[in-house]
């Protein structure tokens, strides 16, 4: 029995510029370009094992300790892709073992909670794509396999890398232009920090792809979004992670939140992804902001109710001092949601 084994990992990516809207559904193809910052690389990951062998009869996933067939359109699409460059090689290379035609076992786990209600399934597809393609020897960069694992989950594709990643919608029907890029290695920033607060382990409400096209067809703030705040926000936002500028990258992170939860909101039926408590630290941050004269930190939100803080090292005790005081001694509430209307007591 011959059996072939790589193995990798794929950090879970947290957008601080939002995709959201697809203009082709099936190669997920989006209507703006976006970028993400991944600081936790090894904190929040998947790590996948990928075997093949002759005698294999099915590919078959093991995912958390569970089995699970791999007969999702998403994953047959990008085994396909995937296969189809190793048959490239085979075909080149007689030397090669033919292997691109035999089954696959896939053993992915995630090091966080699954229950935490954060994107698993960026780093899911990114870690099978990326597993496979160790498997296979493929040549290809991490930003050619980054169109692969987009076909899985739209997002996927920028957990092919760490640190600050954007993804180039592109303009081509075919997607082939539609990639992640590198805009800089996590170390390009050392003093950058993050973190998570996980305000719901729940299942989100709507989920993206759904609610994205509900936002397409329905929401006429998208269009101003897409086309009159996204290009600059764009270009700014890589402008300010390059240039270190914290204010600056604070500020369109923010905003960027807010612009997307807003076209949620101007769907018709309305999304609502945040709650009283994504609310509640939304205005601590505000407060933090307003108290130092200055941006200290940047909170985002996904689709879901946690948030993701953003702040530099020289205000880690400040930033989550505040937090720890808040969320320590407050039982979360309506009554208490109230109450921040009375910033003061933030002080106290
Ligand atoms: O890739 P999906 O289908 O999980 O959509 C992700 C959508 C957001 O998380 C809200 C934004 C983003 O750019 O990751």
């Amino acid at each position: 029995m011959v059996v072939y084994v790589a193995s990798s990992t794929a950090p879970v990516n947290i957008a601080t510029l939002k995709y959201w809207g697809k203009r082709d559904k099936i190669l997920n193809l989006p209507t703006n370009s976006s970028i993400s910052v991944t600081l936790c690389q090894d904190d929040l990951r998947t790590l996948t094992t990928a075997s093949t062998s002759d005698l294999f009869e099915n590919d078959q996933l093991w995912l958390n300790g569970e089995i699970h067939s791999l007969t999702s359109e998403r994953t047959i699409m990008c085994l396909n892709d995937l296969r189809m460059l190793r048959k490239r090689l085979e075909d080149n290379d007689p030397l090669l073992p033919k292997i691109s035609t035999w089954k696959l076992h896939i053993v992915s786990e995630n090091n966080f909670p699954t229950a935490a209600g954060l994107a698993s399934s960026a780093a899911g597809f990114a870690a099978l794509i990326s597993s496979i393609s160790k498997l296979y020897q493929l040549p290809q960069s991490a930003s050619e396999l980054s169109k692969i694992a987009r076909k899985g989950s739209g997002s996927a594709c920028r957990s092919l890398f760490g640190g600050y990643v954007a993804w180039e919608m592109g303009e081509l029907d075919n997607g082939e232009d539609s990639k992640a890029v590198e805009v800089a290695p996590k170390s390009h920033w050392p003093e950058m920090k993050a973190c998570i607060l996980v305000v719901s382990d729940h299942k989100k409400d709507v989920p993206s792809t759904s609610g994205m096209q509900l936002t397409v067809n329905t929401s006429d703030l998208f269009q101003y979004r897409i086309k009159q705040v996204v290009p600059n926000r764009f270009i700014e936002m890589k402008n300010s992670i390059i240039e270190k500028n914290f204010e600056k990258f604070a500020e369109l992170t923010i905003k960027d939140s807010n612009s997307f939860h807003s076209v949620c909101l101007d769907s018709y039926p309305p999304i609502f992804y945040l709650n009283d408590t994504s609310k509640m630290i939304i205005k601590l941050i505000n407060y933090l902001n307003e108290k130092n004269g200055k941006l200290i930190a940047a909170y985002t939100f996904d689709a879901g109710p946690n948030a993701v803080i953003y702040y530099l090292e020289e205000h880690e005790s400040e930033v989550l001092g505040l937090l720890y005081k808040i969320f320590n001694k407050v039982k979360i509430g309506w009554e208490n949601y109230k109450n921040l209307n009375k910033l003061s007591n933030f002080d106290n």
